[in-house]
């Protein structure tokens, strides 16, 4: 058997991950993985190409060698507040008597649908198709061989700043890489963090990572919106350092090791040892004040979250509830939090429940990596795109039919 790679690259603002994956006949296995600060990215846009380029190279390295695997063309994630998106619906006549809907069809309501206004340097990401209508019955998953004259596709529509894009290519492309795709992180997200169920209840997946907080939501199946606010992780341990007057790293190693957020009236005991600036002494500092500051940023999150999706009228069919991914998302308490201000029932969202083979990477920051994985073995792994070093791509025609 040929040897079937598949490479993601999750360029998140706080650790840039790099995963694996080698095709076998039960689904992908992750053989590879690596992990590095990273460096140069701020909130999904790539402010140092060189830092970011070696924090690439730097991930890249530790999956390549766990494997012993060389990979050339990545899945990528993106995010950041350059992205928009939109639903949008595209509407073709079949014909009078209402023939039988074809693949040709098809393309041409997505043509269609892809039609909308770009803001200026903005460029296409996704048209992720939605649901299928015909002659006014909506809910059409697969439309080919149906009747009918009327026929619409509802997609969903994320676009992307060029500039930033192009930046991110280049420092991948600087490591050594090239990006295969884009896939919009939340999105990838749900590839490994959502069960099917929920995305037909209704569901929201928030990725709270260290730069940005990642939205998308489901129902009846389909996206109903995507979202990305720049307010995270780092935004918690940035007060902290802030009001402790410590400096960041410290910050982030304190919230890590003793943050939590305040989900009682019970009083934590307890102080801990912080050190000094610049050779001052070390301070002690109760437990329970860190609990304060995290917690005030955990909630001004979620209720920054609850209210811009209120705002703009997305606050519904969520009957599943929201799930919880991202780093943050190991912080103690904090399902509890965003359940009693979202007023929704909340888990966290581990991912390979199914899909790919993770073991030892479980947890719920590498929801966006391993859904990646899950996606592009989803997608076929389009037929233009090769990875590692196999080009070969006649084995997708038996797996995926094509
Ligand atoms: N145990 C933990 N407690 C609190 N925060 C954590 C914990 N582990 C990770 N984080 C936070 O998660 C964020 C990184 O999550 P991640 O999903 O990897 O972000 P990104 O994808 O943006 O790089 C950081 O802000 C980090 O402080
Ligand atoms: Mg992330």
């Amino acid at each position: 058997m040929n040897e079937k790679l598949i490479a993601a690259l999750d360029l998140g603002s706080g650790t840039i991950k790099f995963a694996i994956a080698e095709l076998d006949d039960n689904g992908p296995v992750i053989v590879g993985f690596g992990t590095a600060l990273s460096r140069g990215v701020d909130r999904g846009a790539v402010v140092d190409l060189e830092k970011a380029s070696e924090s690439i190279a730097k991930a890249r390295e530790q999956a390549e060698n766990m494997c012993g695997k060389k990979v050339s063309t990545v899945f990528s994630t993106v995010s950041g507040i350059h992205i928009n998106s939109v639903n949008n619906k595209g509407t073709i006549v079949v014909s009078r008597e209402g023939r039988e809907i074809t693949r040709e069809d098809v393309r041409r309501a997505e043509e269609s649908a892809k039609v909308i206004m770009l803001q200026p340097n903005q460029e296409i990401i996704h048209v992720l198709p939605r649901q299928f209508i015909i002659d006014g019955q909506g809910g059409i998953r697969n439309p080919i061989g149906m009747a009918g004259i009327k026929f619409e596709e509802e997609v969903h529509i994320v676009t992307g700043s060029s500039t930033v894009l192009r930046n991110i290519k280049r420092s991948v492309k600087n490591a050594g890489l090239e990006v295969g795709e884009f896939v919009l992180q939340s999105f990838a997200s749900s590839y490994s963090a959502l069960r099917e169920e929920e995305k037909e209840l209704g569901v929201t997946l928030i990725d709270l990572g260290a730069g940005t907080a990642d939205i998308i939501s489901f129902a009846e199946g389909n996206i109903q919106f995507t979202e990305i606010f720049p307010m995270a992780g780092a935004y918690i341990t940035r007060d902290l350092a802030y009001v402790l007057k410590i400096p960041l790293n410290k910050a982030e190693e304190i919230k890590k090791e003793h943050g939590f957020v305040i989900t009682s009236d019970d009083e934590i005991e307890g102080e801990i040892e912080v050190e000094g600036i610049a050779g001052n002494k070390n301070v002690m500092v109760p437990k329970m004040q860190i609990g304060e500051i995290i917690t005030s940023r955990v909630e001004e999150i979620f209720e920054n979250i609850r209210f811009q999706l209120t705002k703009k009228g997305y606050w519904s069919n969520m009957n599943a509830g929201i799930v919880l991914t991202g780093g943050s998302a190991n912080l103690q308490g904090i399902d509890k939090k965003a359940q009693e201000i979202l007023e929704l029932p909340v888990r966290i969202g581990y991912p390979g429940d199914e899909g790919v083979s993770i073991g030892a990477i479980k947890k719920p920051e590498n929801a966006a990596i391993v859904g990646l994985i899950n996606y592009a073995k989803s997608k076929g792994i389009s037929r233009k795109h090769s990875f590692g070093e196999w080009k070969d791509l006649s084995w997708l025609k038996d797996i995926f039919g094509f």
